[in-house]
């Protein structure tokens, strides 16, 4: 996010809220540095604009931790907590089945949105709710996340050996430092293909499949760009997939 930018067109449109996924974001694998971090607070503030934190991933690093969460920033930084919802979600830490998250927001937006969810499905289920209240009293999560990281880091590693290998210079990608995704983008190098879309196509011939990246831009997509998750396929499966990319390639 480039926090000058955002700031001028907060003041030319006047947005409702702000959302961002500062931290291993979806699709970019993004992360926000510290000193935007504090200045998107320091503007939510300045500008009085909502912050829409939503964190499902902030947990999924594989060697460094991440910088601190908008939330936690938001002790530091006066009237900020006033400004900011944040969202978390045991989705990808535990299991998305439980569909179970949480949102800290100011109390008024709180209770808007409590009633705003009574509406959509009377609660989310008391059943999994208990379940997830239970596991955390058992202290089991943190074992969890370490096996977690531990897995997703050797995953990405792998993934990105093999689109060296296999893709060389027909894919440029930065390599996640944390979460469940690639983001990466076909060169044209070597007269391949640059279609990320036609290329999808081609890859489901060969049984794998990777989301093309245009349909996660609001405007002007750039065609070439391609998401690839290693999250739930095994260290095998991923070395095989991206071979078979290979075979994709036109
Ligand atoms: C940006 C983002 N937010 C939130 C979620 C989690 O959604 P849920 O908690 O509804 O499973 C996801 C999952 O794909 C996501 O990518």
């Amino acid at each position: 996010m480039d926090v000058d930018k955002l700031e001028a067109l907060i003041v030319e449109h006047k947005p409702k809220l702000v959302y961002l996924i500062p931290t291993f974001s979806n699709p970019s694998g993004a992360t926000l540095s510290l000193a935007r971090r504090k200045r998107i607070l320091e503007m939510a503030v300045r500008t009085q604009t909502l912050v829409v934190e939503d964190d499902p991933y902030g947990e999924l690093y594989f060697e460094a931790p991440p910088p601190p969460s908008l939330l936690a920033l938001s002790n530091g930084v006066p009237g900020s907590r006033d400004w900011l919802a944040h969202c978390g979600s045991f989705s990808k830490i535990l299991s998305p089945g439980l569909r179970v998250g949480w949102m800290i927001a100011p109390p008024e937006l709180l209770a808007k949105a409590v009633m705003c969810k009574q509406f959509s499905d009377a609660h989310t289920s008391n059943l999994t709710q208990a379940i997830c209240a239970h596991y955390l009293t058992m202290n089991r999560l943190v074992d969890t996340l370490a096996v977690v990281r531990q897995t997703y880091a050797e995953r990405a590693r792998v993934m990105a050996q093999c689109l060296q290998r296999d893709l060389g210079e027909a894919i440029a990608f930065n390599a996640p430092q944390g979460g469940m995704f690639f983001w990466a983008r076909l060169t044209g190098a070597d007269g391949h293909s640059a279609d990320a879309a036609a290329f999808a196509k081609r890859a489901i011939d060969q049984l794998v499949a990777f989301v093309p990246g245009a349909p996660f831009y609001a405007h002007d997509p750039d065609p070439a760009t391609l998401r690839l998750s290693f999250a739930t396929a095994d260290v095998a499966k991923i070395e095989e997939g991206i071979g078979r990319l290979k075979l994709a390639l036109r």
